[in-house]
Formats: C-alpha cells, sequence, structure tokens
C-alpha cells in the first residue's frame, strides 16, 4: 500500500513535470553546452586564439536567454544561467586586462565585453571595469591596413568579415555606455563596415567573400580588391548578424548609422535568402556552389543565418513581404537543422553536429581548402548558433500561437 501511494506520488510529479516543464531547445541546448564545461576557460589553462569567441558568443547566447526568459526556472533549465555568466567572465576577465596583449587576439576578443558588461552591472567588479577599458584601448591601438581597416588578427592587412561581430557591437555598447562624447566613433563603424563591403562584394552574387587583402600580395588576393575568392557561409554569418545585433542598439548614435545599417542588412538579406538550399532552406558551407562535390550545408553558419533572419524580422528591419520571406526561408532551415544535426543523448543532453572547424585566409582559400576542413560535433560556434536561432524560432512560434 505504502509503496501503491509513493509510486501513483511519483507518478503524478513526473506528469507534472513534463506537463509544467516543457524545456524548450534553446534552454535545453544552453544547459547541455553548460553540462559539458564548454565556452569557459577551463582552471589552470590559459585560453587559446579561439577561446575568446567561443566564451563571448554563447555568453551572448545565455544573455538572449535571460532576456527573453527571464529565469532558468521559467523554462525548466537546469543550469544557473547567471551563475555560467559570472563563472565564464571570471575564467577569461584575467587575460584581458593588457591592452597591449589583447591585440595579439583576434578581434574576436571583444565579444567577451557583453559578459563584462552584464557582470559590471551586476556586481560592480572593478575586474570587469578593468577588462573593458583594456577592451575599447585595445581597439585603438589595433594595427590597421593603408584604408584605416582593423586587421582582423596577426596577419598584415588582412581584413575579415568575422571580425565585425565582435569588433562592432561592443564599440557601440562600450561607446553608448561609458564614453558617449567620443563622436568619431559612428563614422569609424561605418567605416569597417563599409571596407568590407566594398572589398567583398561578389557582383553575380550580392554576398560578400570571407575578407581582402589591402596590400594585395596574399596569394589568394584578387589583383583589383584585394578579396578572397570564397563566399563561406560562418563568416557571412558573422556579417549578417552584426548588421541587425548592432541596429538594435544604434539608436544613442546619429542617424547616419542606423541608416547605413538598416541598407546593408535588406541589400544582403535578400541575397542570403537567393542563396538559401530550396530543399533544406538552409546554407551551403561554400554559398556559391550549392551541390558541387565536398560541399555540405553547413551547421553554425546557416543557425546563424537563421537567428539573424527571424531577429531582423522580429524587430521591424526586414518588412511586408520581406519579413515573410525571411520568416519562411529561416523556419524551413531551422526544422532542417532540427532533424538533421541536433542529437539526443541517452543521459539527456543535446548534441549539435555539421559544424566546420575553422577556415583561415593563412590558407590557399581555395574552394577545396573549405571543403575540406573537419566538421566538429559540438563546436560552440554551431551550439551558441543553435541557441540564439532557437530563442527566435521559439518567440515567432509564441508571437503566432494565439
Ligand atoms: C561573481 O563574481 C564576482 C567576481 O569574482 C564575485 O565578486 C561575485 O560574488 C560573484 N557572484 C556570484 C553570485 O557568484
Ligand atoms: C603586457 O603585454 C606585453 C606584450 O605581451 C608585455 O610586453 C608586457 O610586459 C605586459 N605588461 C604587463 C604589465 O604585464
Ligand atoms: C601592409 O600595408 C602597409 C601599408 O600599406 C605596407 O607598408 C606593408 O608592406 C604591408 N604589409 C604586407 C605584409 O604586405
Ligand atoms: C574615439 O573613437 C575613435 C574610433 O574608434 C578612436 O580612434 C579614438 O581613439 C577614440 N578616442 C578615445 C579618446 O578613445
Ligand atoms: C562590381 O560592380 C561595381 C559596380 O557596378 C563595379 O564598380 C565593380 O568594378 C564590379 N566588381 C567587379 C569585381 O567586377
Ligand atoms: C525589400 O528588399 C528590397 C531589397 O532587397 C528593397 O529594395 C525593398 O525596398 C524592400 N522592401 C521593403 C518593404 O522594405
Ligand atoms: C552525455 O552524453 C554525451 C554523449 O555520450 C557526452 O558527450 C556528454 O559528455 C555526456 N554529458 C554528461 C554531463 O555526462
Ligand atoms: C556527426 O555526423 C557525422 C557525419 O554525418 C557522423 O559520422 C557522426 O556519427 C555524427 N555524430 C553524431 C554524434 O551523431
Ligand atoms: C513551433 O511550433 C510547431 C507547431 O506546434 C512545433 O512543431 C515546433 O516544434 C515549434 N518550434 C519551436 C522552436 O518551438
Amino acid at each position: 500500500m505504502y509503496f501503491k501511494t509513493l509510486n501513483l506520488i511519483l507518478a503524478l510529479i513526473s506528469v507534472e513535470n513534463v506537463s509544467a516543464c516543457n524545456r524548450p531547445y534553446s534552454a535545453w541546448m544552453a544547459d547541455s553546452v553548460i553540462s559539458r564545461d564548454q565556452a569557459t576557460v577551463p582552471e589552470g589553462s590559459s585560453p587559446s586564439p579561439s577561446t575568446y569567441l567561443q566564451v563571448g558568443f554563447f555568453q551572448s547566447a545565455i544573455l538572449r536567454l535571460i532576456d527573453h526568459y527571464g529565469t532558468p526556472e521559467s523554462v525548466c533549465a537546469q543550469s544557473n544561467w547567471e551563475d555560467y555568466l559570472n563563472a565564464s567572465t571570471n575564467s577569461i576577465a584575467p587575460y584581458l586586462l593588457n591592452t597591449t596583449q589583447d591585440t595579439s587576439y583576434p578581434l574576436d576578443r571583444l565579444s567577451t565585453g557583453n559578459g563584462l558588461l552584464h557582470q559590471y552591472d551586476a556586481f560592480k567588479t572593478t575586474t570587469a571595469l578593468e577588462g573593458l577599458k583594456s577592451l575599447r584601448k585595445s581597439i585603438n591601438i589595433q594595427p590597421k591596413n593603408s584604408l584605416g581597416g582593423y586587421w582582423y588578427y596577426k596577419y598584415p592587412n588582412w581584413s575579415y568579415l568575422d571580425g565585425m561581430y565582435s569588433l562592432v557591437p561592443f564599440l557601440l555598447s562600450y561607446t553608448s555606455r561609458f564614453d558617449p562624447s567620443n563622436s568619431s566613433v559612428t563614422d569609424d563603424v561605418i567605416h569597417q563596415l563599409d571596407l568590407l563591403w566594398d572589398h567583398c562584394h561578389q557582383n553575380s552574387s550580392n554576398l560578400l567573400v570571407h575578407g581582402y587583402d589591402a596590400s594585395k600580395t596574399a596569394v589568394w588576393a584578387n589583383s583589383i580588391t584585394g578579396a578572397s575568392p570564397i563566399v563561406w557561409d560562418r563568416s557571412l554569418g558573422w556579417y549578417l548578424m552584426t548588421l541587425v545585433d548592432s541596429l538594435e542598439i544604434s539608436s544613442a548614435f546619429p542617424a547616419r548609422l542606423s541608416k547605413y545599417l538598416q541598407r546593408r542588412l535588406t541589400q544582403l538579406s535578400e541575397a542570403v535568402i537567393s542563396a538559401a538550399d530550396p530543399k533544406t532552406g538552409c546554407w551551403w558551407q561554400v554559398m556559391t556552389y550549392p551541390e558541387r562535390k565536398g560541399n555540405y550545408i553547413e551547421s553554425s553558419g546557416s543557425a546563424m543565418f537563421v537567428t539573424a533572419l527571424l531577429r531582423a524580422a522580429r524587430l521591424g528591419y526586414l518588412t511586408g513581404e520581406n519579413a515573410s520571406d525571411a520568416r519562411a526561408t529561416a523556419t524551413k532551415c531551422y526544422n532542417h537543422l532540427v532533424e538533421t544535426f541536433v542529437v539526443k543523448n541517452a543521459n539527456g543532453t543535446l548534441g549539435y553536429n555539421g559544424t566546420v572547424s575553422v577556415c583561415s585566409l593563412d590558407s590557399s582559400a581555395s574552394y577545396d581548402y573549405y571543403v575540406s576542413q573537419p566538421l566538429l560535433y559540438n563546436s560552440v560556434h554551431g551550439t551558441a548558433a543553435f541557441v540564439q536561432a532557437s530563442i527566435e524560432q521559439e518567440m515567432l512560434n509564441d508571437s503566432t500561437a494565439n
């Protein structure tokens, strides 16, 4: 009798858990990344050049979860988001405090600014504030090419689309928060984005290639523009997300900034939607050679496009048919990502497959190079992008539910 009652109570509890606790993919994937101890600097080790972006990008995903859902409990998440943010910020902040040292890392380092700012707001920690100031100063001594474009990393005169995702939103949020009198920032931001647009724009597809070498000496550099030859989905994903995320925080700046961002976003979204694979709705690793031997649908860049397109439509930056096209393409791709790349593990965690490791211009930058880089399981570039895409898809679902 006792056991029967206990079983009944347990059954009721689990039924109630199931009905009250419908953990969406966004929170579920975030839990899984945190349970794998990813997106922090492990104790006793120092960050590799690629760690900064993994930490910063995943922190942005967590901040979006907090913005939309408030608390983990509200979506039955099993990890404590604020604890994760604090711990990951504490793990990376000590490596950001030397401004000269900062410039030896890729521009990606600036993505950690969101976590620092969040911690500073919550706890007023001096390390967070010092980290923010050091990162900001490091932009002023970042090497530039002859046109004034920031180098992405240690390669002389090369600028990559990728760097904009970390640079621009950081520069804007830092300036509006701590340095509103610096009126050069608006034009600097437009200049950086526009140099990349001008040099990397591919007339045949209206997409942007990965980067350019202002000195035109790289083996891959176009003799007129210095552009690299290949449109890589993830680097363009960073750039499209940059336009949307920057527009979202552009209101404190002169209107020419939001006008510029809006114009580029509308143009680029149209080209990105046209490049979507008709079968899956998603995007190829090398975007302009669908179905070519070796090419494949890539899961991080695709999730970034889903995120950017849905967010742009939600915030009204895409309107009318442009918004409905964006939603239709992104939703189709999102479903494909869930069916194809999301892995449900026996221990209740989610995995994410099909994310290309890294593509660098310190290479031949040829088609064969881009399609032969290894694919990773559970790369944070993929999982953090999937969390962000899921939040947007869940918001869209909620808004159309009734
Ligand atoms: C967050 O980290 C800061 C800096 O180490 C610390 O002072 C604060 O107590 C931490 N807060 C929580 C809730 O862990
Ligand atoms: C900051 O980094 C630079 C370059 O790595 C190094 O030369 C310098 O000694 C460091 N400064 C401090 C105070 O550690
Ligand atoms: C980078 O550009 C500068 C200025 O145009 C030039 O002096 C330098 O030689 C370039 N470096 C390389 C490696 O091409
Ligand atoms: C203001 O911003 C511009 C553009 O980023 C930068 O070149 C300049 O050094 C900044 N001024 C200060 C005082 O930080
Ligand atoms: C692309 O089109 C622009 C504007 O029509 C033109 O100025 C530029 O030379 C073209 N670029 C290439 C690489 O053909
Ligand atoms: C839709 O996008 C195109 C460019 O792709 C633009 O010319 C048009 O103005 C946009 N429509 C609206 C309603 O914004
Ligand atoms: C759950 O299982 C997956 C797949 O075997 C593994 O990669 C992951 O580390 C496990 N997570 C935990 C917290 O044990
Ligand atoms: C990830 O995808 C590759 C290639 O399709 C496959 O071989 C591998 O088993 C997948 N990994 C998981 C954990 O599903
Ligand atoms: C959106 O709603 C559809 C229909 O109810 C459901 O199948 C899908 O899983 C939902 N997607 C998300 C991201 O919640």
